[in-house]
């Protein structure tokens, strides 16, 4: 039995991780199935940083693709202190890529080739100033003496600001934003400022990681936080705001890396973003803001148009049941449990009326 329907826009992920190879072809159609475009992040072994790697890597995405799935992967580079700042400008205006990602070395997964001191890569981002390139932003310090729990809040502090000085006209996308401070921050700046939220973040605080016992599938960077930053996600993600928006940061390594003494971070969120987003957007309140959450907002800061088309999310008696383990070619995969029964159901049925209202609600 159906107890809600929410019609929107089809929406995009404006941050993903899909990998290469038996990974890639695994968990690729959970993104397709669900999303028109994603902004492909570039963290590969080894990295994507330069237009030629760039083509041949979304080449080999196109190709994995699931025949009926209409995807497009939105290239990045990897910003190194080699970039080559015509590199960039020539990848950028023919449509190679739509962003670049900037990874302090060492603050995740795969950024050693990160960048260690700004100064280095002033020359490229002065240009994609001049061009309108985003650059998007792991926003985390590495120094060994910032406690892990502190270490957005410190980067917001000491580079950000630093660099929106430096150059003004930047436009930035703060990824994955998990504390209170990103969201003033990001909320009180200018219109080339923006951020991404993931699903996980909204669902789960440290706890989840930490209580009971180490749950290393509920490790991902920035790692989660203390409650108070879960609400101050929630409020920024619901409030109509349209500097925020859904890059859902799924990020698929087999469970043998995660459940080991020095686990990978990263979850694979994209099987049941779209349930969780729904149940969180409804608990808040604010069911009619995840259209511009997942597919307006996103789209509008990388200056694309919207999704034309629409998809129907309907909320059912019966929970929503993603497999919670997926065999990968590579090692099973351990997809993203909220802790909690999930109602709403993509409805892969639903063709649109043409001329269908943006947004219908009913709950
Ligand atoms: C990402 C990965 O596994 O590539 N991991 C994560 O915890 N989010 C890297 C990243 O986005 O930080
Ligand atoms: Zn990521």
């Amino acid at each position: 039995m159906t107890t809600g329907e929410l019609i929107l826009r089809r929406p995009d992920d404006w941050h993903l991780h899909v990998r290469d190879g038996a990974m890639l072809r695994a968990a690729l159609p959970h993104s397709s199935a669900n999303f028109r475009r994603a902004i492909i992040m570039p963290n590969l072994v080894p990295p994507v940083t330069t237009s030629q790697d760039a083509r041949a890597y979304r080449d080999r995405i196109v190709a994995a693709v699931p025949d009926g799935h209409d995807f497009s992967p939105l290239m990045t580079l990897y910003l190194t202190e080699t970039t080559c700042p015509d590199d960039v400008a020539c990848a950028f205006e023919t449509g190679l890529i739509s962003a670049i990602k900037l990874y302090p070395a060492g603050a995740t997964t795969n950024s050693d080739r990160g960048v260690r001191d700004i100064d280095h890569v002033m020359p490229v981002l002065e240009r994609m100033a001049l061009l309108g390139i985003p650059l998007c932003v792991h926003g985390e310090v590495t120094d060994p003496d910032i406690d892990i729990f502190d270490r957005e809040a410190v980067f917001i502090d000491r580079v950000l600001r630093r660099l929106c000085e430096r150059v003004p006209e930047l436009r930035i996308v703060m990824e994955h934003i998990t504390t209170e401070e990103g969201v003033q921050y990001v909320w009180e700046s200018g219109e080339n400022i923006a951020a991404t939220l993931t699903p996980h973040h909204l669902v789960i605080n440290r706890n989840a990681m930490l209580v009971g016992g180490i749950r290393p599938h509920y490790y991902c960077l920035p790692v989660a936080k203390r409650e108070k930053h879960r609400v101050a996600l929630r409020r920024a993600a619901v409030a109509g705001n349209g500097k925020f928006f859904l890059g859902t940061d799924s990020a698929p390594h087999p469970d043998g890396r995660k459940e080991s003494a020095c686990g990978c971070a990263g979850m694979f969120t994209a099987p049941n973003t779209l349930s969780c987003l729904a149940h969180v957007f409804e608990e808040e309140g604010g069911l009619d803001q995840l259209e511009a959450f997942a597919s307006l907002n996103g789209a509008a800061f990388y200056r694309l148009a919207p999704n034309e088309e629409r998809i129907r999310l309907v909320k059912k008696t019966m929970p929503f049941d993603v497999s919670a383990k997926i065999d990968t070619g590579e090692g099973m995969l351990t997809v993203f449990d909220p802790g909690f029964a999930l109602y709403w159901h993509p409805d892969r049925t639903y063709r649109a009326d043409p001329g269908e209202a943006a947004t219908k609600t009913r709950s």
